[in-house]
């Protein structure tokens, strides 16, 4: 049996906790040599979750340097790529999602006629400024793609629309396959402010909010109503992990200081995060991610963007879009704080991103496309 060389590439906190379930399963499986190699466009919070789950990746680029444009990250993350991909010679590179350092992964193999497996594929607004500029990361990706792993059956159709070539799989979202791993009955947060918390008697809102198309204006008025809706319920405590970005920073400082129940706090390691949902009561947030993880641990999630690439858990009932203008967001929250019935009926756990067996379809799917399986994998959701 020839081994096949599969070359992780990842550089973000978010791709970084997707992607490590994979990276441990593909290494794992005999028949397939895994290598790791990050870009390092995020260094501390990237860091973070290669501690969590103990890997040492191959190749670090470390390319971050404070408030860097596009451009630059892409041509660092490139240029970086060419040297690695040299040395390595993977059979198969796989990147994740739709961050900067996805498309620069996907394009260097491309150029080095390497075949690319997308993971996280098929998403998307239609809306090609909004998220900005990950949409058209996403489609870039899509068309260099020859393997495409869908969480969801309606991501595969979305890339059969366009057309799409290439291989698709509908594996269920990697999150779900980190989410089993992290979350604990009994969990003790290192910030000893989260410990300090009365999740009983108080209601905690976990808030996150980074998305450059939320920078300036947007950014204010949801802090606005952030710190309207902890003045209006004295019985809430909001919890915000403040993305490391200066943008971020500044804008979280400016409007939420100062604060008795407002905790700005440094981002959390993905346990603490996952755990931390866990416990809280409600979720606003225009992560991503967040959107994935919320649902399966049953907790409602307003989020702060005008659309979103995951309608299925708005489908489901346990996301609801609110938008980024401060009376609606505002309208939107109290209401659910208001009404224990309104809030009751968004906080089931339903899982529609997947059943944590995502690692091991796309492991799976790799070596029957390389001739080492008879059979393609089972779809999530068949
Ligand atoms: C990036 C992704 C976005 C993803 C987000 C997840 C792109 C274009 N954007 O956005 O899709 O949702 O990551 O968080 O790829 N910083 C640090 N330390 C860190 C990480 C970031 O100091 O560990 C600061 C740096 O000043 C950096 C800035 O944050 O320049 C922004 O990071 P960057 O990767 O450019 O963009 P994000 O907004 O994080
Ligand atoms: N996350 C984390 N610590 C934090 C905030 C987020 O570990 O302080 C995790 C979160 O649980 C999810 C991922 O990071 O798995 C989402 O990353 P982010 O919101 O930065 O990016 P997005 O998903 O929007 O691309």
């Amino acid at each position: 049996m020839n081994t096949i060389k599969v070359m992780t590439v990842f550089g973000t906190r978010p791709e970084a906790v997707k992607m490590a379930p994979l990276v441990l399963e593909l290494a794992r499986r005999p028949g397939i040599e895994a290598v790791c190699c990050v870009t390092a466009q995020h260094r501390e919070m990237l860091d973070a979750v290669l501690d969590i789950f103990g890997l040492r990746p191959d190749y670090d680029l470390d390319i971050m340097e404070p408030r860097q444009s596009l451009s630059t990250i892409t041509a660092k993350c490139l240029r970086g790529m060419d040297g690695v991909l040299e040395e390595a010679k993977p059979d198969l590179v796989l990147v994740h999602g739709d961050t900067s350092t996805t498309f620069a992964g996907a394009l260097s193999a491309f150029y080095h006629q390497i075949k690319v497996g997308h993971v996280e594929a098929g998403l998307r607004t239609w809306d090609k400024w909004s998220p900005f500029p990950e949409e058209m990361n996403r489609v870039m990706v899509s068309d260099i793609a020859d393997l495409h792993f869908c969480p969801t059956a309606g991501n595969r159709e979305n890339l059969r629309r366009e057309g799409c070539k290439g291989e698709a799989f509908v594996t269920g979202n990697t999150v779900i396959d980190a989410l089993r791993t992290t979350v604990k009955e009994s969990f003790s947060f290192p910030e000893s402010v989260l410990n300090r918390l009365d999740y009983v008697n108080r209601r905690v809102i976990l808030v996150t909010c980074h998305r450059r198309e939320n920078y300036g204006q947007p950014m204010a008025q949801i802090m606005t109503a952030l710190r309207r809706l902890a003045d209006a319920f004295p019985d809430t405590e909001l919890v915000y992990p403040v993305h490391l970005s200066p943008v971020v920073q500044e804008a979280a400082h400016t409007y939420l200081d100062g604060h008795p129940r407002i905790h700005l706090i440094p981002p959390l390691a993905v346990d603490g995060m996952h755990n931390l949902m866990a416990r809280c009561h409600l979720v606003m947030t225009d992560s991503g991610g967040l959107q994935e993880e919320a649902p399966a641990l049953g907790k409602p999630v307003l989020v702060l963007r005008r659309e979103t690439e995951r309608p299925e858990a708005v489908s489901a009932g346990t996301v609801q879009l609110a938008g980024v203008e401060e009376e609606a967001i505002f309208q939107m929250a109290s209401r659910l704080l208001s009404d224990p019935a309104a809030h009751e009926s968004m906080a089931r756990a339903v899982n529609p991103y997947g059943d944590g067996q995502a690692c091991r379809r796309i492991a799976d799917a790799i070596q029957w496309r390389f001739g080492q399986r008879k059979e393609p994998p089972e779809e999530f959701g068949a």
